[in-house]
């Protein structure tokens, strides 16, 4: 039986243990390809994304965390495909992800491409078979097929790599990152709250929260890229040169004043969820997000 409440550590060891007990198989005489599927998923990461969705659930009804797992599973495959193609030469040509070589790296261009593909079909097939009704499931995967498709993520990272080397204005720059990182972010929240059963206005209060907190992330992850090495960031630095981050348009101050901003923006909005929902994820948000800011 889980906790009421469950502390963001014990919500981590859960989901760390589920992912471990759940990693794609691939059955067939392939020499590698099974390695390489669970490779980027064993390599760690934060699980930013996984970790809101079950906060959502557990603030709202702890008793259907179990039955979130598979889909807060499908969310990081989603997105740990969306680092692996991301890493590839045609795109960010990045050494180092999760503390590790690349996919590409360890294995081939090849290889990576399947292994990213693998990852976002599978997470299909982890929501299709999840304990939950046949209507939630269609309701998040709506969500994900979109956000983390061709109405978020997909265009977002289209947009990012089209436009290398060519500078566009701010309004426009928020439209990449809003699309790019920002709504798999608000759909994690999104879906914890449709597995809940939370009704719209509530849903919708904590997708659009998502944006911003999304928003803000990526702002974090764009001064990550400046100011730290690769030890520190366990991955790839100082690679967005010709990139549209918000270093290279506002400047770093000018990039860490937005943040700051964006970050007294998400706390005064935490106030407006009700104190289950407040709580639970402003000690999720502390520890990703507000970490450098008091
Ligand atoms: C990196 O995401 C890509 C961005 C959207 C900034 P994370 O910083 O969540 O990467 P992991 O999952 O912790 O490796
Ligand atoms: C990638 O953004 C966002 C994705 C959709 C994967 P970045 O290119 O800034 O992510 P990092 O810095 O390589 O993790
Ligand atoms: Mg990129
Ligand atoms: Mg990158
Ligand atoms: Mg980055």
């Amino acid at each position: 039986m889980v906790d009421k409440n469950m502390k963001h550590e014990k919500l981590l060891n859960l989901f760390e243990d589920y992912l471990s007990c759940n990693l794609p198989v691939s059955n067939s005489f392939h020499p590698i390809f099974q390695n390489a599927l669970q490779d980027m998923l064993k390599a760690g990461g934060k699980r930013f994304r996984p970790m809101l969705l079950l906060t959502v659930v557990n603030a709202s009804n702890s008793l259907l965390l179990k039955n979130a797992l598979p889909v807060a599973l499908a969310v990081e495959f989603l997105h740990t495909y969306s680092l692996i193609h991301d890493d590839l030469p045609a795109m960010d040509n990045a050494d180092l992800r999760r503390g590790h070589p690349t996919l590409h790296k360890s294995f081939d261009e090849v290889t990576a491409i399947l292994v990213g593909d693998a990852l976002n079909t599978h997470s299909f097939n982890l929501i299709a078979h999840a304990p939950l009704s046949s209507d939630v499931k269609i309701e998040i995967i709506k969500s994900l097929s979109s956000d983390g498709g061709i109405d978020g993520m997909i265009i977002g990272q289209a947009i990012d790599c089209y436009f290398e080397n060519t500078t566009i204005e701010l309004e426009k720059l928020e439209f990449l990152h809003i699309h790019k990182t920002a709504k798999l972010i608000a759909c994690s929240l999104k879906i914890g709250a449709i597995i809940a059963n939370l009704n719209d206005n509530i849903t919708q209060k904590l997708y659009d929260f998502g944006i911003d907190i999304g928003l803000l992330f990526q702002i974090q992850d764009d001064i990550i890229d400046e100011t730290s090495t690769e030890e520190e960031a366990m991955k790839t630095t100082s690679n967005d040169g010709s990139k549209n981050s918000f270093v290279n348009l506002l400047g770093l101050d000018g990039a860490i004043k937005s943040a700051d901003k964006l970050a007294e923006k998400c706390q005064n909005t935490l106030v407006n969820f009700d104190e289950n929902i407040k709580t639970n994820l402003e000690s999720i948000l502390k520890s990703y997000l507000f970490r450098h800011r008091g």
